[in-house]
């Protein structure tokens, strides 16, 4: 972070005209204030980088709102202002967390050296910032990659092969399957850890601010751009820059897109000066690529520069066997974040667990573990405790498919009635199929029953015996 607002306060207008000329100057953004109380003011209402403070002003001294800075606002730099060079002024002012003091009169570059050695060291806070964030990330639970499926051993040797290089990777798969995770694998495993890791969703931001998005700009661009905006890639610097549903973005931005990773430079809108970047591209989607490149809606030569690497993640349900270490995980988890002395899972409801088809991937499981353990009256989970499960989709089918959707209704119907009692279930189910059917089919054929015996592949003569065994109201379907 580099210094760019600055406050300065002094009860006297020369000191303030004479410093926000010359700060401004220097680009600096600057803004003042007559006393103590308004500088307190100002600083409760905006973020500034560095305060410049008189020691003596009326109302509030320098050194109090020195105070309230440091409690309140302690990313705010300060300098104090003295009239003399006492060193009681000086040990106070640093002593109350001052990050340096100036004596007046004081000539112009002794406060360019403090600003310039201010730079440095918000540069270096923020990197141990960013390094601490990462650390406890990497050992928080959330980061850790459970999996050792012969597939997950593949992605987890390429990943060990390209994270220490700059080559560009494209993760595929199906939503859930942990695309995020293996791109912050990615930047915590390179050179780049201790960099910014910035993440950016191509789908879900509307396509007239992505471009802003990523790549920023300036003041005055458009009309509501009162200040100059760092994009993307800028914040990225040095760091990663993961580009998630990469699929989703417009194909205008995609030509930009791919400019920029050709030239490594970008340029803010409404800006002429080139910058250069250098930023490690991460990108990710859920949908096939390779087709989206054949009907021209991503382009290929984009689709080249990224899938330098392709890393593809499998679906939970090809690989099933990593589900109990996945919920003894997630169970691990929800006895941490939830302070759940024991919970375990019965062996049937592992068996269960084990054989849904999982459309949402390790998301929903984990989610579906978080639910269950949460709900739970005990210490063990059984099949019971997954209700959303029961009367699922047998593994193989795909849930939203019509046999998956009949495969559900009719186990929660069959689950009320007593099947000792019935004696033709099977008649029963089918007319209940076939009525519908044929109602929509001659509906659609506006009732020319030769047309819809054709549609249903059926004799003419077996249609018409249906419509009236199972009692279809012709006329109705014909809309009269
Ligand atoms: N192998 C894994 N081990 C542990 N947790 C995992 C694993 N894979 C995914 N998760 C967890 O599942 C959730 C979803 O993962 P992530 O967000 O990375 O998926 P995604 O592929 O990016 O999904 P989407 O396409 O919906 O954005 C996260 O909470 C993640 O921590
Ligand atoms: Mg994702």
């Amino acid at each position: 972070m580099a210094i760019s607002r600055i406050l300065v306060a002094d009860d006297e207008e020369s000191i303030r005209w004479v410093l926000s000329k010359a700060l401004k100057k220097q680009n600096y953004d600057v803004e003042t204030a007559e006393d103590g109380i308004q500088a307190q003011d100002m600083v409760q209402k905006r973020r500034y980088d560095l305060a410049i403070l008189d020691i003596k002003m009326p109302g509030m001294s320098g050194l109090e709102v020195l105070k309230f800075i440091r409690d309140e606002h302690p990313q705010t730099l300060v300098v104090i202002m003295t009239a003399e060079a006492t060193m009681e002024h000086a040990v106070t002012a640093m002593k109350n967390g001052a990050y340096d003091y100036l004596t007046k009169p004081f000539d112009l570059t002794a406060l360019d050296a403090i600003i310039l050695k201010a730079t440095k060291a918000a540069a270096v806070t923020e990197q141990i910032d960013q390094l601490k964030s990462e650390i406890q990330s990497q050992y928080n639970f959330g980061r850790t990659i459970i999996g050792n499926s012969q597939t997950m051993q593949t992605v987890y040797k390429t990943l060990g092969r390209v994270a220490g290089s700059d080559v560009t990777v494209l993760i595929t798969g199906e939503s859930g399957t942990g695309k995020e995770l293996i791109a912050r694998a990615i930047h915590m495993n390179s050179s780049r850890l201790g960099k910014p890791f910035i993440a950016i969703n191509c789908a879900a931001i509307p396509r007239e601010l992505l471009e802003n998005e990523l790549f920023g700009h300036e003041r005055g661009a458009f009309t509501g751009a009162t200040e100059r905006k760092a994009g993307k890639f800028e914040q990225a610097e040095e760091g990663t820059l993961f580009l998630d549903e990469i699929g989703d973005m417009p194909l205008e931005l995609q030509a930009k897109l791919l400019r920029v990773l050709q030239e490594k430079e970008i340029t803010r809108t409404g800006g002429h000066q080139v910058l250069k970047v250098n930023v490690r591209i991460v990108a990710a989607t859920n949908q096939n690529m390779a087709e989206q490149v054949e009907n021209k809606s991503f382009r290929e030569d984009l689709f080249y520069r990224l899938n330098v690497v392709p890393i593809s993640l499998p679906p939970l349900r090809d690989r099933r066997e990593d589900i109990p270490m996945l919920v003894e995980f997630f169970l691990q988890k929800a006895r941490q974040d939830f302070g759940i002395e024991s919970i375990e899972c019965s062996p049937e409801a592992l068996d269960m667990l084990g054989n849904h088809h999982w459309p949402g991937n390790v998301r929903e499981l984990e989610n579906t573990i978080k639910r269950a353990s949460l709900l739970c009256p005990n210490h063990v989970l059984t099949p019971a405790d997954f209700p959303d499960l029961c009367g699922k989709v047998p593994a193989g089918l795909h849930e939203d498919s019509l046999e998956g959707l009949v495969c559900r209704k009719l186990e929660s119907s069959l689950a009320q009635m007593n099947l000792c009692e019935m004696d033709n279930l099977y008649e029963m189910v089918l007319h209940q199929i076939e009525r519908p059917l044929i109602n929509i089919v001659l509906q659609k054929t506006r009732c020319n029953q030769v047309r819809a015996a054709e549609v249903l592949g059926i004799n003419r003569n077996t249609l018409r015996k249906k419509i009236n065994t199972l009692g279809i109201d012709v006329k109705r379907n014909n809309g009269d």
